[in-house]
């Protein structure tokens, strides 16, 4: 039978976690032939939970989970990686200002880098959840300098997914008809989802909505989607969440279906003007393990603005975790 794939899980005992460990073990993060095995990290005080968690991981007999390991070290819970879901984070405390935040996580994601540098296996891939992904996702990138900078990504999937079903509603099409919509920038309320490539069965999906639907509905609803979850359920998007991880690592893995870009934040190689090196949100297909940026496309002076407003704000986050020398 296949060997193992080793997955590190941070975070694990959070609402993100719960939700996604029994579809890791199912076999819906690498497919139906691919053993895994859960390494679940998280700080001291999180591992009794997690080991609640394990015990459930257990109960579900799962024919493809190999083996549960549980640290709250960084080193020994990033050994041997071929995958790493960095959801594990430091929220925004009330008060607190995007410096201290940027700190504190930086603080988090700082010695994960390393741990990743210095013993996950040769072809780790990483995504980043928690937030603020994109900065997070870069502050890990460069603790790890030894691993190619490519295999750290952020997760712009759920807003994707927002997207689809936001243009689905709205213009009473199923979900698999639409394709080659795209976030750009970062995960954030700046974010740009465009519809400008996409298309409804084939149609341009711009001549099925209007303007100002896009302008007033459309962009806002799926960029202020998470506060409208937190508000609505009391607790931030957790299911939806682990969901979009699950699709964002699979495409990577398994590659991206012929008929459809997606999006995935990932470094920039200067392309569409985003200054190269910063993890941003792009139209993306992988092959073959890697990800590659759908090249070419016509941008309008009204995406060109939105994408810049949310590069800038990524310029922002990066000067400022070089500022703290977190990166
Ligand atoms: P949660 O608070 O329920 O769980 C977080 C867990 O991480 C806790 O169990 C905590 O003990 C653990 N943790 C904290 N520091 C850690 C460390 N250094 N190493 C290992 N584990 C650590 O939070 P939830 O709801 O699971 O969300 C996790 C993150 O995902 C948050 O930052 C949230 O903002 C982010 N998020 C990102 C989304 C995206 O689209 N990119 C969507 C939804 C949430």
């Amino acid at each position: 039978s296949a060997t193992p794939v080793n997955v590190t899980v941070t975070g694990a005992a959070g609402q993100i976690g719960y939700a996604l460990l029994f579809r890791i073990a199912s076999g819906h993060l690498l497919g139906p032939d691919t053993p895994v095995k859960l390494r679940l990290l998280e700080i001291p005080q999180g591992v009794k939970a997690a080991e609640g968690t394990a015990m459930e991981l257990e109960d579900c007999a799962f024919p493809l989970l190999a083996g549960i390991d549980i640290f709250d070290d960084p080193t020994a819970g990033f050994e041997g990686a071929n995958v790493a879901l960095l959801v594990g984070a430091r929220p925004r405390a009330k008060g607190m200002e995007r410096g201290d935040l940027l700190e504190a996580n930086g603080g988090i994601f700082g010695p994960q880098g390393q741990a990743i540098n210095a013993g996950a296996a040769e072809d780790i891939k990483v995504l980043v959840v928690g937030n603020p992904a994109n900065t997070n996702a870069l502050i890990a990138q460069r603790n790890a300098p030894d691993v190619p900078a490519d295999r750290f990504t952020a997760m712009t999937r759920l807003d994707h997914n927002r997207a689809l079903s936001q243009l689905a509603g709205k213009t009473g099409a199923a979900v698999s008809e639409i394709k080659d919509l795209t976030i750009w920038g970062n995960h954030s309320a700046t974010q740009y989802p465009d519809i400008f490539h996409a298309t409804i069965g084939g149609k341009p999906a711009s001549d099925l909505v209007d303007q100002a639907w896009l302008e007033s509905d459309f962009i806002p609803t799926v960029a202020k989607r998470g506060a409208a979850i937190i508000e609505a359920r009391g607790a931030s998007s957790a299911a939806s969440a682990a969901n979009a991880a699950i699709d964002h690592v699979y495409d990577w893995v398994n590659g991206t279906s012929a008929d459809s870009w997606t999006s995935a934040a990932i470094v920039s190689d200067g392309s569409y003007g985003v200054p190269e090196g910063l993890i941003s949100s792009f139209p993306v297909r992988a092959k073959g393990g890697e990800w590659e940026i759908v090249q070419g496309l016509e941008v309008s002076d009204f995406s060109r603005g939105r994408i810049d407003a949310s590069v800038a704000e990524l310029v922002e986050e990066r000067d400022a975790v070089q500022g703290l020398g977190l990166i």
